[in-house]
């Protein structure tokens, strides 16, 4: 494990907004999530996120750096805005309240929970297409983790897009990781993932599944076969009909003219 100290401290605030719809009977149509939450893992490295989701889709979040609100597309950002300083003081208050936790709990830290790892396309794999290859970590705690793309067994960069970590319903965390690509029958792909819960870098591996080929003797015999049904129908047809014309020579003998 890598020396790694997380505090339980770590604020994770999800205020949910339910668009309830009808009278009567409630039903969730969607739901609006702000997310927001901070955490030392080491006594000096502290990061903390500010990020808005529609159901479980993130719209935006704020670079906490840049002080820039981030649209997940950037069409987002012409229907509405969003002021980048209200995050950084919803961050401040986090921080405060992480402290007076931190040492309400006795310095008890988080615990570690280790990531699964899934890797999929986007689209139905054709080879020659352009795809994305998918990288789904979920339900590891806390969000401090590591994604890298390898092609062939080297490190990708190009092209690679990486939102913010989404949180669950069970307070662990989730995070996508995409890599467009072009699927070849030659090309390897790993997904590799580093988390505190894991005792090395996780490898989790994926290429292109083409459908295997009819190896060339079943296609040999099967052709053999069907040559061979081919001739012995065209055989029965023709003693079929020499028969018959017997037949018929039998019944109606042709005399002398
Ligand atoms: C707090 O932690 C210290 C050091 O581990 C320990 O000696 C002490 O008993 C703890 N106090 C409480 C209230 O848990
Ligand atoms: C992520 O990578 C950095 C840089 O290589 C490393 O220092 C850090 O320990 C890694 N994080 C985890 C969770 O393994």
């Amino acid at each position: 494990m890598a020396g790694g100290q997380v505090f339980p401290q770590a604020q994770l605030a999800l205020i949910t907004m339910l668009a309830l719809q009808g009278t009567g009977a409630v039903k969730v149509d969607h739901v609006l999530s702000q997310v927001a939450y901070y955490q030392r893992t080491h006594p000096s490295t502290e990061s903390g996120e500010f990020m808005f989701e529609f159901d479980n889709d993130e719209i935006f979040h704020v670079d906490l750096e840049k002080k820039e609100t981030i649209w997940r597309l950037p069409d987002f950002g012409k229907f509405t805005s969003f002021e980048a300083q209200g995050a950084l003081g919803n961050i401040a208050v986090l921080k405060k309240n992480m402290e007076i936790m931190i040492e309400r709990s006795n310095r008890t830290r988080s615990q570690i929970v280790a990531p699964e790892v899934k890797v999929f396309s986007e689209n139905p794999v054709e080879l020659g297409e352009p795809n994305i290859l998918i990288c789904f970590v979920d339900k590891f705690s806390p969000p401090v983790l590591n994604i890298t793309w390898l092609k062939n067994g080297k490190e990708m960069m190009d092209g690679v897009f990486q939102p913010d970590f989404s949180p669950r319903q069970d307070n662990a965390f989730r995070k996508f990781t995409y890599l467009p690509f072009i699927p070849t029958t030659d090309d390897y792909y790993d997904c590799r993932v580093e988390h505190w819960g894991l005792a090395k870098p996780f490898l989790k591996h994926w290429e292109a599944q083409v459908p295997t080929p009819i190896p060339e003797t079943t296609e040999t015999v099967v052709c053999a076969l069907g040559l061979a049904v081919g001739i012995i129908g065209i055989i029965a047809g023709t003693v079929l009909i020499m028969k018959g014309m017997k037949m018929n020579e039998a019944r109606n003998p042709r005399g002398p003219l």
